[in-house]
């Protein structure tokens, strides 16, 4: 018979320092409810700032961080919760020094000031205070915090990585600005006590005048770097006379979802009365339209098709930003995806075309993708906005969405003579 020398197996499930004091069960509340609210300011400003961003590789790495900050958010909310405490030691933050430093944030001004604030300043004392966490409380006690802070940093870890590129990027002459800027965010940090709150406080009257002076307003319309240009109405450069030429047609309609994205975020940063399951639908909704718009970019790289050297279709700022955030967000979930279900055509009729016709591998496995990710945005409008927004009302849900195709057919009448053949 095989035994075990069982004095040898890791005792305590291979937590180690057990017999470590720590931190008092409200202490750790209180740090949690911190980073949970980090977690959603992280979430609000990234969907805030995504449409008026520029660089095309930081506004698509925001589509994706707002979607892990969001989960973060719940992941802080639903510890709070088993920590004899509640979510409002994350809402009570909305007055005070944490809520101004991400009210200095989202006003950054540019790109790079944004990149500065976020991953020079803002990103690294977060992911130092997660380890703090870790460090201080006792990992048997507290082992689901410390499994969480482990996950969280994973993501932060990755987001941080890319910001580094950013910051890389910025022009040498610009890096004393930036500086100055960082400065500027730091010091809003540390009259916070720091992201957990255990720092020297900074003296509010120490601080620099705020950069925010009044509610933050989403620019109307969105922003492409210099490598692009853009286009309106929405002129396919490439036809559909041919197989191979309809297939690059096809990857360019992909690599347009941009706009999508980034009405989905839009829509994230303006709606205020949505539950949590919603905020999560949302920001999944727009990491999922930037992941459709890199599959397009992707394959037209492939292709030897650079996205910057095609036109970028810019128009839903155009003819939705004016509208309320619901009204927006039916022109995309209701007018549009709900019909991309009905087949023949559709979805389905896409992935069957690059599968059966075209027979580009690629290609099928990203509509594939794409197929399966548009069935569950139908949900979501099904979700927020007839059951949610419209109390169950189809017919309600409906006419808001009719009346931004009628907006949005008003919108391109002005092109209608550049548009003819
Ligand atoms: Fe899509
Ligand atoms: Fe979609």
């Amino acid at each position: 018979m095989v035994s075990l020398q069982n004095q040898k197996v890791k005792p305590y499930t291979g937590i180690e320092d057990v017999q470590r004091v720590g931190l008092a069960v409200a202490t750790c509340a209180e740090r949690v409810g911190r980073f949970g609210f980090v977690a959603k300011q992280l979430m609000l400003i990234e969907a805030g700032k995504m449409s008026s961003v520029a660089n095309w590789e930081f506004k698509a790495a925001l589509g994706r961080q707002l979607w892990e900050s969001t989960l973060h958010w719940g992941i802080w909310r639903d510890r709070i919760a088993e920590l004899r405490a509640h979510e409002h030691l994350i809402e009570r933050h909305v007055e005070g020094p944490l809520q101004d430093l991400f009210q200095e944030l989202l006003h950054s001004e540019n790109d790079a000031e944004l990149a500065e604030g976020l991953y020079a300043v803002i990103l690294p004392a977060y992911r130092a205070a997660l380890e703090k966490y870790n460090a201080e409380t006792n990992p048997l006690v507290d082992q689901p915090t410390v499994r969480a802070v482990r996950h969280v940093l994973l993501d932060l870890d990755d987001h941080l990585a890319f910001g580094q590129t950013l910051l890389d990027a910025i022009e040498r002459d610009q890096q004393a600005g930036l500086s100055a800027w960082g400065q500027h965010i730091k010091l809003y940090l540390d009259a916070a006590g720091g992201i957990d709150g255990t720092g020297p406080l900074r003296p509010a009257f120490e601080l620099p005048a705020p950069r925010h002076r009044g509610d933050f307003r989403i620019p109307n319309s969105f922003a492409r770097d210099a490598r692009f240009s853009t286009t309106l109405p929405k002129i396919n450069p490439f036809n559909e006379t041919t197989v191979p030429e309809a297939m690059l047609s096809k990857m360019w309609v992909r690599s347009q979802e941009m706009t999508a994205a980034e009405l989905c975020a839009t829509v994230l940063f303006e709606w205020e009365d949505l539950p949590y399951a919603g905020y999560v639908d949302l920001a999944r909704h727009c990491w999922d339209e930037t992941r459709h718009s890199l599959f397009g970019q992707a394959a037209l790289e492939a292709e030897g098709q650079p996205i910057e050297t095609l036109p970028s279709w810019v128009g839903y700022a155009k003819h939705t930003l004016p509208a309320y955030p619901q009204k927006r967000y039916a022109h995309l979930a209701i007018a549009t995806e709900a019909n991309q279900m009905s087949y023949p055509g559709g979805k389905r009729g896409e992935w069957e075309w690059c599968k059966d016709k075209a027979q580009h591998a690629l290609m099928t496995t990203y509509q594939d993708f794409d197929w399966a990710d548009e069935v569950n945005h139908v949900a979501y409008g099904r979700e927020w906005l007839i059951r949610y927004y419209c109390k169950g009302d189809r017919t309600k849900a409906q006419a808001m969405s009719d009346e931004t195709v009628a907006e949005r057919q008003a919108y391109y009448a002005q092109f209608a003579d550049a548009t003819k053949p």
